[in-house]
């Protein structure tokens, strides 16, 4: 078989046994709190936990082939870089771990237990495949039997197993091992669903006696090696560490898909196990090799460095093979699924994987570049199965070209410095943090220059010094610290503010009671128990009003919210002063706020949300909002992109929105679950969202969880401009936009400007440009004029001062004040002064009203006789009030005490 035969008759067995066989869904998590999608049970969480009732045939297209809905099967992209699972340093110097891999699986949704996936799973490797029954090993969660203590004992499944074996001529006692926590409870993350596990592991050493091989399991040998892991889910992991059992009992199973078709390429198909086993001789593997091997003229040899430093030249030609060839995998899906190499995060990781591979490609003797070209080959073995990555190709490979070339800027000189650190014989805290704050140096990349070299990294000084550039950044950013809790007071005891202000057109003054006098640093905020005002959140400004309170009116001038939960209405500094001292709990309040700008506002809100729409459509599907802010004034909205958008692209963007507000659709917003919102809903990942979400959905084309407020319907916005684009970090850029009032605002004085402007011309529309470029060519040939005039007056005025010189011993002296415009002036007229004396010295000073500069010049007989220019200017300089100095030939200065000029020079 090859790798895709095994890949589909995994497939074909399980949907022969009623499963609905299913796309893999993103690297992209759609669990909140991973950092990548690292199971195939990810996008099944729902249906376990109950949220969602068991549905995958009816999964629109994510479904390849349905059947039950209670059953599913798939081949899933997983990374297990950076999270609760993270194999990146074993990458390269071992045969069986990835930082990217697929996961065949096959789930239950509250349908089939234990001993049919169990059952299944031996008939599917020992029949279909031919796995010889003697190699296989299950393990069966047990982490106290030993000690006597069996009440965690998963009885079930050993007797199931115990069948099996038996069945197969084998003794259980032999084949079947007990695992611990670590090993046999498994867990997506620290929170969600989990559950015992019973793991089939392959003896791969060349003889299949069983003793040997069982001494083996879980003991870290290539030579033994987990192949398939069946997760019986039972419980949910909850945030305090407790766990819940869940209504249903469900079937999660993972099968190491590259270990599989390795072993199987390895083996001559479970045959022959003399071999060293490896992944990587899964024909899976073979364009990126052959790629690799072409570019550095290198041959693979496979061999396997048993330690980490003072390796073989073969044996680290062979770990960079590795590394490449699976970094190219994670890198090229994760971005064609939208993970951009960034400064943060999951996208940070993506980047540390991609500089750890040019790295390694450096080693190779590979340059700058050659990443890019890992691509092809990762779309030709893995493009048929996963088609967004032949969608997405050229924006990966754009993407990886833009990001190699701005660390190949620094990687060099980077290396350099590492090289010096390491010198030292040990890299401190302080290098570490040079070589990632200034050359992009990731600390394990760091640590693993160092490791080879059998040196240690000060990762806690690393630390430290990270966290003081956080200080420094978070002390920059924060505007406003906001204390929720009044003395005495636990802020958790706090009800949430009710907000009303959704629906503002119809209902705006609000009747509210006074729950709160909340004083913080300067200033005072009042809490009520509902209230119309908008609290600053996704970068949605806080709304304006007033409160009247006890028959006083108070100026509200900004609203915020705490922890809590409660809106906190910041009071201008007259009401402050009015406040102090008064009782205002529970009093009667009459809220309004400022309509016409909280329109502005949502003017601008609905307008990023179109703005994030085009931009999606017309860049690529990568594109993610990474910040944003909206004011009455402006909307910002930052996202990630890998390069400056043209002045078309920013044009087509700027006509598809306005098309979309000419179109007047309405404006709809929701709540509704979590799981329940529409498929092509924008959602924030790695954002936590609640249970309930709000969804904004604009013309059913633009649909975003959000909770910010919104025109009724596009035509509100009236028009909206694009302002200004440009780049904020690598890989992020900014958009500026103005909408409604502020637009038409933007244009009335683009057009005021250019009405200025035709004015001062004395042109009309039509034929402006046309006096601009006359005016334009005038100007050039008056400035050729003038430089042909000063370079004659220049002349003549190093003639006037050559005729001027006095002589002394063979040598001729100048010493003038000098009119010129500029210092450079200045040096070039000295020169012309000397060339004409011949043999001499030259002393210029001119005046630049707050400085004065002079210049100095010796021909070489004066400075045989000791006239030195950087002496002379020395000098003159301190009586000048400066400083200066130079060569002997020639040197400049200048000084304060302009005054002095004429005096100096004589
Ligand atoms: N979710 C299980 C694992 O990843 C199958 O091992």
């Amino acid at each position: 078989m090859t790798s895709a035969e095994i890949r589909q008759s995994f497939l074909d067995f399980f949907q022969k046994h009623g499963h609905t066989i299913v796309k893999s869904s993103p690297l992209l998590p759609e669990s909140p709190g991973l950092l990548f999608t690292n199971a195939g049970m990810n996008q099944f969480v729902p249906i376990f936990l109950g949220e969602r009732s068991p549905d995958v045939s009816r999964w629109g297209d994510r479904v390849l082939a349905p059947a039950k809905d209670t059953r599913a099967s798939d081949t899933q992209k997983c990374i297990r870089a950076g999270g609760k699972h993270n194999d990146l340093e074993d990458v390269g110097f071992d045969t069986y771990h990835h930082t990217m891999f697929e996961m065949l699986g096959n789930w239950s949704f509250g349908d089939y237990f234990k001993r049919e996936s169990l059952e299944w799973g031996w008939e599917l490797i020992t029949k279909v495949w031919g796995i010889p029954a003697k190699r296989l090993f299950a393990t069966v969660y047990s982490p106290n039997k030993d000690k006597g203590d069996p009440s965690d004992f998963d009885q079930e499944a050993y007797d199931i197993w115990a069948g099996i074996f038996t069945r197969a001529g084998l003794d259980p006692k032999v084949h079947i091992v007990y695992g611990n926590k670590k090993d046999n409870f498994w867990m997506m993350g620290d929170t969600g669903p989990c559950g015992p596990c019973s793991e089939i592991h392959f003896n791969l050493l060349p003889s299949d006696d069983e003793a040997a091989g069982r001494k083996l399991v879980n003991a870290g040998s290539p030579r033994c090696i987990e192949i398939w892991n069946h997760v019986f889910i039972q419980f949910n992991a909850n945030a305090d560490g407790s766990f819940s059992p869940l209504a249903a009992k469900h079937v999660d199973t993972g099968m190491g898909f590259e270990r599989v078709a390795g072993i199987y390429a390895t083996t001559g198909g479970f045959k022959n196990f003399s071999a060293d086993p490896s992944n990587y001789n899964a024909d899976v593997f073979a364009p990126l090799f052959r790629q690799v091997a072409q570019l550095s003229g290198k041959t693979y040899q496979g061999t396997v460095p048993t330690k980490r430093e003072g390796l073989s030249e073969q044996e680290n030609i062979d770990v960079a093979f590795r590394v490449l060839a699976d970094h190219a995998r994670c890198v090229s899906c994760a971005i064609a699924d939208g993970i951009l190499p960034g400064n943060e995060g999951r996208n940070y990781v993506i980047r540390r994987i991609l500089r750890r591979g040019i790295l390694y490609g450096k080693k190779l003797g590979l340059r700058t570049g050659f990443f890019e070209q890992l691509v092809a080959p990762v779309v030709e073995s893995l493009g048929r199965v996963f088609p967004e990555l032949q969608q997405q190709q050229d924006i990966v490979r754009r993407v990886i070209r833009s990001e190699e070339d701005s660390f190949g800027h620094t990687l060099d000189r980077g290396l350099a410095i590492f090289n010096k650190a390491a010198a030292t014989g040990a890299i401190t805290g302080a290098a570490a943090f040079e070589l990632y704050d200034t050359y992009g140096f990731p600390l394990d990349m760091t640590q693993l220059l160092a490791t080879e070299r059998g040196l240690t990294v000060d990762t806690e000084g690393f630390e430290a010094a990270m966290e003081k550039q956080r200080e420094r950044a978070r002390a920059a950013q924060k505007k406003e610290v906001i204390v929720a809790a009044t003395e005495g007071d636990a802020s958790a005891s706090y009800e949430a503010t009710v907000f009303t202000g959704y629906l503002i057109d119809t209902d705006n003054a609000v009747e509210a009671v006074v729950t709160d006098v909340v004083p913080s640093g300067d200033d005072t905020f009042l809490v009520f128990d509902r209230t119309p005002f908008y609290a600053e959140m996704g970068g949605q400004a806080g709304d304006t009003g007033t409160a009247v309170v006890a028959g006083q009116t108070i100026a509200i001038v900004d609203c915020v919210k705490d922890k809590a939960g409660r809106h906190l209405h910041k009071v201008d500094a007259a009401a402050k002063a009015q406040l102090a001292g008064a009782t205002l709990r529970g009093a009667k309040a009459r809220l309004s706020i400022d309509l016409a700008r909280r329109r502005a506002i949502s003017r601008h809100h609905s307008a990023a949300h179109l703005i994030h729409w085009a931009l999606r459509k017309t860049l690529g599907t990568h594109v993610r909002q990474a910040g944003t802010s909206k004011t009455p004034e402006r909307m910002r909205f930052d996202f990630s992109h890998f390069e400056a958008l043209t002045p078309d692209q920013l044009h087509q963007i700027e006509r598809m929105v306005n098309e979309k507000v000419i179109d007047n659709a309405k404006v709809q917003c929701y709540e509704t679950e979590f799981d329940k919102k529409p498929a092509d809903t924008l959602a924030f990942f790695g954002d936590k969202y609640g249970r309930i979400v709000r969804v904004v959905d604009m013309g059913g084309y633009s649909r975003e969880l959000c909770g910010g407020t919104h025109v009724s319907t596009t035509g509100e916005i009236g028009l909206i401009k694009i302002v200004a684009e440009m780049a904020i970090a690598a890989g992020t850029r900014r958009i500026e936009a103005v909408a409604g009032t502020a637009a038409y605002d933007f244009i009335a004085q683009r057009e005021a400007a250019l009405a200025a402007v035709n004015a001062r011309l004395n042109a009309g529309p039509q034929d402006v440009m046309q006096k601009l470029e006359s005016v334009l060519a005038h100007t050039k040939e008056l400035e050729k004029q003038l430089k042909a005039f000063q370079q004659k007056a220049a002349a003549g005025l190093a003639d006037d001062l050559a005729g001027k010189a006095v002589e002394k011993d063979g040598l001729k002296f100048v010493s003038a004040v000098v009119s010129v415009e500029n210092p450079e002036a200045l040096r070039s007229l000295g020169a012309q002064v000397l060339g004409k004396l011949g043999e001499g010295v030259v002393k210029l000073g001119a005046d630049f009203g707050e400085k004065a500069s002079v210049a100095a010049f010796c021909s070489p007989a004066a400075i045989k006789s000791g006239h030195q220019a950087g002496k002379i200017i020395q000098e003159l300089c301190v009586k000048l009030g400066g400083k200066g100095g130079g060569k002997p030939d020639f040197a400049m200065g200048g000084g304060k005490d302009v005054a002095k000029l004429a005096e100096v020079l004589k």
